[in-house]
Formats: structure tokens, C-alpha cells, sequence
């Protein structure tokens, strides 16, 4: 069983939104308290990947994916990328863990240098500052060395870089499979439970 019982997830506009949308139905699934929060450029790759409209307004985002994954009254709170009083902005009041899903390079960047320039990247410097678990899910390929060192910098900072990397062992026969694969890792890292998928050793041997 799991310790982590509210989880930030910020959603950038890295390739791979599919990802972070599932993983904000498990998070609900599993009764954790989710703070939601995207960009921008988020806005536009859900758009394009999922011809999914994240509507501009915080608020409205709430109403959308309350509608959607039917959370408990306040388990679901979406803020703005400038609401500095939102409970993330601070030290005093941080989540119990963060994952940024899936995670541009310009927002790993960010992060990296510690500009805490909007509620994102602040909320990822809080946990950090903080020791708490905060796991990135970049997307690109290939990598710079630009890439690379940041997420050096950030791993010995204490942030787990969980790249979107699929694994191909489970034989998954539709993209819903390769999706939950990286899901199951997230949740895994938090260790939150769930059966997405089995665990290695156990398919083999139904007595274990
Ligand atoms: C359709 C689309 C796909 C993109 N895919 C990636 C990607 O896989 N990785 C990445 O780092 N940036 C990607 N980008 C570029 C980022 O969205 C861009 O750098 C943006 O400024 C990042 O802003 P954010 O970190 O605030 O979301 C993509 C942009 C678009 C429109």
C-alpha cells in the first residue's frame, strides 16, 4: 500500500498525451487527490493527438474530466498556470508526490535551471527543494548532450526520469497496451497499486 495520497500531474506539450490522460483516470481510479495542471503547447498536442480540447479555463478543464472520470467531490482540482496560491506553489503545502506526463524538454529545461517561471515548473521545484518524489516522463528522440545533462542534473536532484519507452516483452496486441505499459511504470514509481498489466515472473508462473 501506498503513502502518496494526493499526486500533482502536469501535462506539457511533449508528443504522448495519451499517456498523461490515462494516467489521470488511474490516479482517479486509485482515489488519489489529483492537482491538474497543462500548458500551453499541452492544449495543442491533446488537440492534435486526441482531438481533445482542453479548454482554456482551469475551471472548465475541472467540469470536463469530472464529467469524463466521474471523481468524488474535491478529489479533482485543475489550476492555472499563474495561480500562485494554489497549495503546489508552495513548501508549506506541497502534494505528496508530482509527475510532469508527458514532459517536453523545454519544461525539463526549466525545471533543470530551477526558473520556476510559471505554476509547473514552480510545483517541480517545490518537491525538489523539498525531497519529495517527483518523476518526469520526457518524449524525444534523439537525445543532445543539451537533453542529456539536464536530465543528469535533475536525476542527481533527485527526480526520476521515467522516459515513454514502451517495453515490447507483454507482446501488447493494440496501442492501449503500449500506453498502460508506461502508465503502469509511473504508478509503479509512486507506488500506487493497480493491475494494468502483470508483473514480470508472474504470467509465467500462475503459483506464484
Ligand atoms: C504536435 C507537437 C508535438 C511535439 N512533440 C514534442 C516532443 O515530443 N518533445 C518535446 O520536447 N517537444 C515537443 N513539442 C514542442 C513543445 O510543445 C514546445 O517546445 C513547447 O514550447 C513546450 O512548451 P511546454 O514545455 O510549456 O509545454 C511538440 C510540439 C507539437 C505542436
Amino acid at each position: 500500500m501506498t503513502g502518496i495520497r494526493t499526486v500533482t500531474l502536469a501535462l506539457t506539450g511533449a508528443s504522448g498525451m495519451p499517456y498523461g490522460i490515462r494516467l489521470l483516470e488511474c490516479l482517479l481510479q486509485a482515489r488519489m487527490r489529483v492537482y491538474l495542471m497543462y500548458s500551453q503547447a499541452a492544449q495543442i498536442v491533446a488537440r492534435q493527438e486526441m482531438e481533445l480540447s482542453l479548454p482554456a479555463r482551469a475551471k472548465d478543464t475541472e467540469a470536463f474530466f469530472t464529467e469524463r472520470f466521474s471523481p468524488e467531490a474535491g478529489q479533482l482540482r485543475v489550476f492555472g498556470r499563474e495561480e500562485w496560491f494554489a497549495p503546489v506553489a508552495s513548501g508549506s503545502n506541497p502534494a505528496d508526490a508530482m509527475v510532469v506526463c508527458p514532459c517536453t524538454m523545454g519544461t525539463l529545461a526549466s525545471i533543470a535551471a530551477g526558473l520556476s517561471d510559471n505554476l509547473i515548473e514552480r510545483a517541480a521545484d517545490v518537491m525538489l527543494k523539498e525531497r519529495r518524489p517527483l518523476v518526469l516522463v520526457p518524449r524525444e528522440t534523439p537525445l543532445s548532450s543539451i537533453h542529456l545533462q539536464n536530465m543528469l542534473r535533475l536525476s542527481d536532484a533527485g527526480a526520476t526520469i521515467l522516459p515513454a519507452n514502451p517495453g515490447f516483452y507483454h507482446h501488447p496486441q493494440n496501442v492501449d497496451a503500449l500506453i498502460d505499459f508506461v502508465v503502469a511504470r509511473i504508478l509503479d514509481q509512486l507506488r500506487i497499486d493497480h493491475t494494468l498489466m502483470s508483473r514480470w515472473g508472474d504470467a509465467h508462473n500462475p503459483d506464484a
